[in-house]
């Protein structure tokens, strides 16, 4: 690897286990990395193993412009603002645009699956930051992050709690990956060099339809768990009902929908691929998260 490679929102889950498989598994001299988050003060440990810490908000241009001086690549790790308000879209675009002015080598990007075929309602800001970078005339690597197995955490606890897990995903099938081989595939997409512009989609090696999952949970579990097959209106109603906030619920209910038209049931080999590893499979991480799924 040549060049500072600067890592946006290195505080957050995905990002900060980027970092540490760029340091531990691939063996990246921290002296080449920048990790940037809005809050500089939650990358000690970071800095404390000689990586350059910068702040980066895509909210503050000065502080965009700031992160990149001097940076030969970014990685720009979407944000959370995933509430259908356009802001995130705004805030990559930012980064693309500073990106570009930087003049970086290679823009690398954390996307989703399928974001031109979704009904996910965020998937416009995956697709028109994807857009942006192709037109921005830089080298880019695209990561299409499949669904973390740890998301099954929104669901399980509250399901396992009632035995009933209420979902309108109907026979749809979902290759979870665990959050861990992702980051793992991105770190290794990152320290290998890349002469070609790719887009890999991140998924795990076996794809399961809610009920398989909820068998699995239970079997692993030992508590019992059914699936209460419902509409989208339906699933709706259930949500505003358990005082889930409401400009979250259409795109909580996308999921479902989503899975259920098949648009998020494809299984690639290119985590694996890329990473070099076996991928954690979906009874391992039930097994290895079931006091806490089970409470
Ligand atoms: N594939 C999936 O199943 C799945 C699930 C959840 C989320 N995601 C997406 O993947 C991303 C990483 O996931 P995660 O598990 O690491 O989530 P997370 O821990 O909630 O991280 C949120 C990330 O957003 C960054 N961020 C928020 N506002 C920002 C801003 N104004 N400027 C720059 N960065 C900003 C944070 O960076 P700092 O706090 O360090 O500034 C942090 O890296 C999420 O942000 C989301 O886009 C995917």
């Amino acid at each position: 690897m040549t060049g500072k490679l600067l890592i946006t929102g290195a505080s957050g889950k995905l990002g900060s286990a980027v970092v540490h498989h760029l340091l531990d598994s691939f063996k990246v001299p921290a002296s080449s990395l920048i990790a940037g988050s809005r809050d500089t003060g939650k990358l000690s440990e970071l800095a404390s193993r000689g990586v350059e810490t910068r702040r980066v908000d895509f909210d503050d241009q000065a502080s965009l412009t700031e992160a990149l001086a001097g940076a030969d690549r970014v990685l720009i790790v979407s944000t959370d603002a995933i509430d259908a308000s356009g802001t995130r879209l705004r805030q990559h675009l930012a980064a693309v645009e500073a990106a570009k002015k930087a003049g970086v080598g290679r823009i690398f990007y954390t996307s989703m699956p399928s974001p031109d075929d979704s009904l996910i309602t965020f998937a416009p800001d995956h697709l028109g930051t994807e857009e942006a970078i192709k037109a921005s005339g830089l080298s880019y690597t695209i990561f299409r992050n499949g669904w973390y197995m740890e998301n099954l955490f929104m669901v399980l606890p509250t399901a396992l709690a009632s035995g009933q897990w209420y979902s309108s995903s109907g026979d749809g099938k979902l290759a979870h990956i665990a959050r861990d081989d992702i980051a793992r595939a991105i770190a290794a997409g990152l320290a290998a060099p890349a002469a070609e512009n790719a887009t890999y989609t991140l998924t795990g090696e076996t794809a399961h339809t809610t009920e398989e999952i909820a068998a699995l949970t239970s079997e692993i579990t030992g508590k019992p768990l059914t699936v209460v097959h419902v509409t989208d209106e339906q699933l709706a109603q259930g949500m505003a009902g358990a005082g889930v906030p409401a400009p979250y619920i259409p795109t909580f209910v996308s999921f479902d929908a989503n899975t259920r038209e098949g648009k998020i049931s494809m299984i690639t080999s290119d985590a694996a691929s890329l990473s070099g590893k076996e991928l954690m499979s979906l009874e391992s991480f039930l097994e290895a998260s079931k006091a806490a799924l089970a409470g």
